[in-house]
């Protein structure tokens, strides 16, 4: 079987968690800042705070950004749950905004209808890798005071005209396990703002600035020197994973006949943390699905389930229809598109593809 992903572990990931085994230092120490500071180089932000998780990282840039009860964040429903968890985790509620069909990500023209006296941030989802269009949301934040949060948590590197995900506003991005870079678990927050990283800083560690003095409610949500010991290696092979995904990415589209392929726009730097492609036309995704994989070719679905319509998510924020995400739910299938797929896996999934 084609994995869908396979994080990619070399002789230094292996002699870089030793160092750290025989350094004895293995919480949050040297590595974990060295890290940060070559994050935040790679994103062109002053800071980068490290984190257990891309979930701690949003949980903590929404907090830092005074997100709290009776807030509302205006976000997508077509993402992983953490995004829309993260919101509810500091009590506001997530006011799901539905997406463009074409990109995935959330449909900046709809945006401003949702927006209410009580919205204080929006957060868009870079999904799939590819970066939504912040200049759109930009304006609307400007327009009407909000906060941006970026859910970067699978398009480390990518870019938008030119300006990296992660630099628009607060950025959070995962380094779990099949992310472009892994770190096993952790996660990462990007920002210009001296007073937000300080922030950050603060409620990842019990809110201390000074030994045993808490400042503030805070968690241990730290990173291990381990996991950025790995993270470390991984970001020096960033460019060279994003431009085998591109190769990868653009074999596929040029062969791929039979279903809806991914395109990306004049402007925009996917970096195909996943390659999404969409049976339509009243085809049955779970057969092609099944296809797929007896041929070989793993497969993932991401997500099919929208975040409004899981059973407690709906309890929150009631029956709103969305259309365009609950169609894309129905249709998706992702294929494997990671570094590591050689020349006869790629002629394999067009092959296989090509038959649905
Ligand atoms: C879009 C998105 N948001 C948030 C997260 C949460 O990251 P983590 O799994 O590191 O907590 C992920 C990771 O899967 C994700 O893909």
């Amino acid at each position: 079987m084609i994995p869908i992903s396979k994080p990619f572990i070399g002789e230094a990931e292996k002699q870089a968690v030793m160092a750290v085994l025989d350094s004895g230092m293995l919480a949050q120490g040297p590595r974990t800042a060295k890290f940060e500071e070559r994050f935040a180089q790679v994103c062109g932000v002053k800071h980068a705070i490290a984190t257990s998780s891309g979930t701690a990282a949003l949980h903590l840039a929404l907090l830092a950004h005074g997100v709290g009860p009776g807030d509302e964040v205006i976000t997508t429903p077509f993402t992983f749950i953490a995004s829309a968890n993260s919101i509810l985790f500091t009590r506001a509620k997530p006011v799901f905004v539905d997406v463009d069909a074409a990109t995935f990500n959330i449909d900046p023209s709809l945006i401003e209808a949702a927006i209410t006296p009580k919205t204080k941030a929006i957060m868009p989802v870079h999904l799939y890798g590819y970066v939504c269009d912040m200049n759109a949301i930009q304006a609307i934040a400007d327009k009407y005071g909000l906060a941006i949060i970026e859910d970067a948590c699978q398009a480390v590197g990518a870019t938008y005209h030119d300006k990296k995900a992660g630099s628009f506003g607060t950025g959070c991005f995962s380094l779990y396990a099949t992310k472009n870079v892994m770190s096993g678990e952790g996660g990462m927050i990007t920002t210009n703002d001296d007073g937000l990283a300080q922030k950050c800083r603060m409620l990842r560690n019990h809110g201390m600035q000074r030994r045993y003095y808490h400042d503030m409610l805070g968690f241990n949500f730290r990173m291990t020197d381990l996991c950025a010991a790995i993270g470390l290696v991984q970001l020096d092979r960033l460019d060279e994973f994003t431009a085998k995904r591109r190769t990868n990415a653009e074999y596929l589209n040029t062969r791929i006949e039979s279903v809806i392929t991914p395109t990306v726009k004049e402007g925009y730097g996917h970096v195909w943390h996943q390659y999404t492609i969409r049976v339509d036309g009243g085809r049955d995704r779970d057969v092609a699905m099944k296809q797929l994989n007896d041929a070989g070719i793993g497969t993932g679905i991401f997500y099919p389930v929208p975040a409004h319509q899981q059973e407690y998510m709906r309890e929150i924020v009631g029956d709103v229809p969305l259309k365009v995400a609950e169609k894309l739910a129905k249709e998706v299938i992702s294929l494997p598109v990671h570094p590591q797929l050689n020349q006869s896996d790629l002629d394999m999934i067009v092959a296989e593809v090509n038959k649905l």
